[in-house]
């Protein structure tokens, strides 16, 4: 029995035909007016927000000395009669607007202290507070809403998935470090001193093995663990739909990702997402988009210009052609007058920011060449340009000359900039999805000195490729793919390696020796040797697919309990210390760290 009495409707659930009903409602108070004569308060819950009115001249003092107590956020039980607003007071942009309810009984469940800030305050509320209380801050409809679209997402894709066939597998939490490219978080064993458990960045060495135990068609709403610098788009905790499938290629896997895509977003968001997804080479989204992860949702596509002012005098291109490297540049359509000099000025420090070393400009306004590389481009010169990306009366062109890599990191971010300067984003809720194909097997890191895996070392290179692994890597593409939508990448995947033989070759080209292999992945390998069918699959992203699905700048917004840039929950003060005894069970001692320096503030 509940010692309250319990609610007979939620708070958003009256209408006009509740009229005369006697209700009960359970909630929070979100306002309180005291008209002088009449007492308004709304009552809160998930559901909606329903308006209270109480007459002092109509009920008992007790009543009323209750009512006046109350203030936001504080939690009551309110019985009453519901009846319909008269005209005027209508409010037309709430459920509830056409009714309130006339109290008669109200039970005070639980005060609540002023709090920080109340679900009313949209802006202006420190970042901090809002984690700090993020229990209050979920009280907020914006998030509120997040979470539940995330819930109603989910519940879609799996049913899609289900309907496909897939069936949904757990993978343990507590593992062993894989070779996926991200630190790992550690878990000491107390049972096994000096050894560790490693969270999982992701379910890949499992899934894999999954298929190898025949599940054929697997998925999992995956928790992963990274230990990686964090961004608006990265949480330490984030979730992957993961997929993997037997028997099949990366046409399966498109297919199916599409189809939940698309399946979902129309059931969820009520969007349209056209299917198939384009599909672009990443060679040819670099040239073209200077990113891997291009915005398709407007032009301003990069140039090719290498050829335009070879030998014009134009020191700065002449060495950097020289030297290998590459004259690309974007030409702003009617863009003369669209940029003042001081703000191209600004573009200088922009993409200086991304290894530039300047950026140049030309205008063609009435007839007359402006900027500095006008002195460089005679008429044939214009004659080429134009007939190389249609530069006419009134537009822009930035060049920037360097090694290609540059140009195209530097390009890319510019062009993504411009289009939000210049307004040339669609504001038809547009969702430009696309494949990027053919990825690079492997990447130079600089600071590895060596070639590492572009994806990870369990992806099939082309097949035309196989063979040149020692001769260019560089060149080696792999049958990796990945997601991406209005300039995020949201999923990766491949066609995996399933012999053994390959396998061992990519590990050794990796610089990972047999023993090591064997040492780190022995359990992995083996498998391989038992019947390891063809498969392939794919990791998605679902904070980043569903913060951009609702417009919202930051993936904390779709994690109930999401952690700082510095990797720390405000909320309950993790990461913490531990007792000396809990350290010594686990075989570990902290050393060169000043108790209690660095870390995060204890709530
Ligand atoms: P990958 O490492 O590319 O691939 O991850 C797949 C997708 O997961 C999302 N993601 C993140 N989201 C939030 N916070 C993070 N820190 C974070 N890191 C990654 C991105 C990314 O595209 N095992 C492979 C998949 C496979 O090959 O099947 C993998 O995890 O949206
Ligand atoms: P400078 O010859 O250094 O005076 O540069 C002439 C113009 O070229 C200036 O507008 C510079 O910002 C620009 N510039 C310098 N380096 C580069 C480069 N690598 N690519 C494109 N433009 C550049």
């Amino acid at each position: 029995m509940a010692h309250f009495p319990k609610r007979t409707m939620t708070c958003g659930d009256l209408r006009a035909e509740h009229d005369q009903q006697v209700v009960t409602l359970n909630g929070w108070i979100d306002v309180v007016r005291d008209h002088g004569g009449l007492l308004f308060f709304d009552v809160r819950d998930r559901f909606g927000l329903t308006q209270v009115v109480l007459d002092p001249a109509e009920v008992a003092p007790a009543l009323v000395e209750d009512a006046r107590q109350l203030r936001p956020e504080w939690v009551v039980a309110v019985t009453g009669r519901v009846r319909r607003r008269p005209g005027a007071s209508v409010n037309a942009a709430r459920p509830t607007g056409e009714v309130e309810v006339v109290a008669t009984a109200l039970q005070i469940l639980n005060p609540s202290k002023t709090p920080p800030f109340l679900p009313t305050d949209e802006g202006g509320v420190n970042e901090e507070l809002r984690l700090r209380y993020r229990y209050l801050d979920l009280r907020r409809p914006a998030l509120r809403e997040s979470l539940e679209l995330r819930h109603r997402f989910f519940l879609e894709i799996r049913r899609v998935l289900d309907r496909e066939k897939y069936i949904e597998v757990e993978t343990p939490m507590l593992t062993r470090m894989t070779p996926e490219g991200s630190r790992e978080y550690l878990v000491p064993s107390r049972v096994h001193p000096g050894r560790f458990y490693a969270l999982p960045q992701s379910p890949q060495v499992f899934k894999q093995l999954i298929m190898v135990g025949g599940m054929d068609r697997y998925f999992q709403i995956a928790r992963c663990l990274r230990d990686e610098d964090l961004r608006a788009d990265r949480q330490p905790e984030f979730t992957q739909l993961d997929l993997e499938l037997s028997f099949g290629d990366e046409e399966d896997v498109f297919a199916i990702i599409e189809k939940v895509l698309s399946e979902s977003i129309q059931a969820v968001f009520h969007r349209t997402v056209p299917t198939p997804f384009p599909r672009l080479k990443y060679r040819d989204a670099m040239l073209r988009f200077g990113v891997d992860k291009p915005d398709l949702r407007f032009g301003l596509e990069i140039q090719e210009l290498s050829e335009i002012w070879r030998g014009a005098g134009f020191r700065v291109v002449d060495d950097v052609l020289a030297a290998g490297g590459v004259v690309r540049g974007l030409r702003v359509e009617g863009g003369a007058a669209r940029l003042s000099r001081k703000e191209i000025d600004a573009l200088t420090p922009f993409v200086q920011g991304f290894g530039a070393k300047g950026v140049a400009f030309l205008k063609l306004e009435a007839g007359q060449l402006v900027g500095p590389l006008a002195k460089f481009t005679d008429a044939s010169r214009l004659a080429a340009l134009t007939a190389a990306c249609g530069f006419a009366e009134g537009d822009l062109l930035l060049i920037v000359a360097d090694r290609e890599r540059v140009v195209c990191r530097s390009l890319g971010e510019l062009r993504n900039d411009l289009a939000r300067r210049l307004d040339l984003l669609p504001k038809d809720g547009r969702l430009a999805f696309s494949w990027i194909v053919d990825f690079p097997m492997f990447d130079w890191s600089d600071e590895e000195q060596r070639y590492v895996a572009a994806h990870h070392p369990f992806t099939t290179p082309l097949e035309e490729y196989a063979g040149q692994m020692a001769k260019e890597p560089g060149k080696v593409l792999a049958r990796a793919y990945d997601l991406v939508m209005n300039g995020w990448e949201l999923g990766s995947g491949s066609v995996r390696i399933h012999q053994r033989e390959m396998q061992g070759r990519v590990f050794e080209f990796l610089g990972i020796t047999a023993e090591e292999a064997r040492e780190k992945f022995g359990f992995f390998l083996e498998a391989f040797e038992y019947g390891a069918p063809p498969h392939c699959g794919l990791g998605l992203g679902l904070e980043r697919t569903l913060a951009l699905l609702l417009d919202r700048p930051n993936i904390r917004d779709l994690v109930a309990f999401p952690k700082t840039a510095s990797a720390s929950d405000l909320m309950n003060g993790a990461p913490s210390e531990v007792p000396l005894k809990q350290l010594k069970e686990l075989h570990l001692q902290v050393v060169d760290v000043e108790p209690s320096a660095g870390g995060p503030k204890k709530p």
